[in-house]
């Protein structure tokens, strides 16, 4: 069994609005995370952010997924940011505000971001940007405990964090991942999200393509709530292809619906007491 890193101590120098912001409780930070690729994640950060801005929410969105950037075409953002001062001035799609380095590169084009610049590529994404004044910050992550996904952590530490899953995936082992990750930035579970997680026929009837159990098990091994499961649909992958999230473009199709309630729980939910660990101060 995977043993658990011992929690690293970072410097932090964040900038100042963003660490005010942190500072406060108004700004709720949440990684959206996964033990496996091609989850979902992207589909639910997008959908959760446009489901909480349809919601009346200010929304930041950070594609963190810097080798293998989707956001921008499931919101059909294509133009490169422009700066503002030593800022860089996010891509604004149905109230969300964006920022992605997949902004900056055509969608083929590949990207070598290598390690040592990676970690302040992630810090650039998350504070070099005139976010405004989000209410909320959605960052998703790249699958699994990789180098990005720890630098993310480390960055915003004190985040919440929503684990998605499938039904079929062993839940202890994506249990053990999303510790990993929690124990790196003192980040919180706040709850699951199983995605694909039935099919509905047009006569109604409900098939479980992926089989059943994945996220109850895995909320249960993490101690937070399952938050919704989102039915496998066309229309989610089509609208994500087309840049028009079902939270938005079909808010009363199935999946719309789930991911409106699930916007609806995460906005019950406290936010964490942020112990933000500045510049010089540790612990
Ligand atoms: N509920 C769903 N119904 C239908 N298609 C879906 C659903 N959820 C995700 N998809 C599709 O599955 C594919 C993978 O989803 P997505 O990119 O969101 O996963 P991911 O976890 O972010 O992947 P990666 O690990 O590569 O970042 C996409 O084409 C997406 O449109
Ligand atoms: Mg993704």
């Amino acid at each position: 069994m995977d043993r658990m890193p011992p929690p690293r101590r970072t410097r932090l120098t964040l900038s100042p609005s963003l660490d005010a912001k942190l500072g406060e409780t108004r700004l709720r930070t949440i990684l959206i995370a996964s033990g496996k690729g091609g989850v979902g994640k992207s589909t639910v950060s997008v959908n959760l952010a446009t489901a909480l801005a349809a919601r009346g929410h200010s929304v930041a969105l950070v594609d963190a997924d810097i080798y293998g950037a989707s956001v921008p075409r499931m919101l059909n953002a294509f133009e490169k940011p422009l700066t503002f001062g030593s800022r860089l001035v996010p891509v604004e799609r149905h109230g969300v505000k964006l920022m992605s380095l997949g902004l900056f590169f055509a969608e083929d084009a590949p990207l070598v971001v290598r390690g040592p610049i990676m970690h302040n590529t992630v810090r650039q994404l998350l504070e070099e940007v005139a976010w405004g004044e989000p209410d909320y910050l959605i960052v998703d992550l790249p699958p699994g405990t990789g180098d990005v996904a720890i630098s993310v952590a480390e960055t915003v530490p004190g985040s919440a964090m929503i684990v998605v899953t499938t039904p079929q995936l062993v839940a202890l082992k994506v249990a053990i991942r999303a510790a990993k990750m929690a124990s790196v930035g003192e980040l919180r579970p706040i709850g699951v999200v199983e995605n694909m997680s039935h099919f509905i026929t047009p006569q109604g009837e409900s098939i479980e393509i992926f089989g059943s159990g994945g996220g109850d098990e895995l909320a249960e091994a993490l101690g937070v709530p399952l938050l919704g499961r989102v039915p496998l649909e066309a229309a989610v992958r089509q609208a994500g292809d087309e840049g028009n999230p079902v939270a938005v473009s079909a808010p009363e199709s199935p999946a719309g619906r789930v991911f409106l309630a699930i916007a609806a729980q995460v906005e019950r939910i406290e936010p964490p007491p942020r112990r933000l660990r500045r510049a010089g101060v540790g612990g």
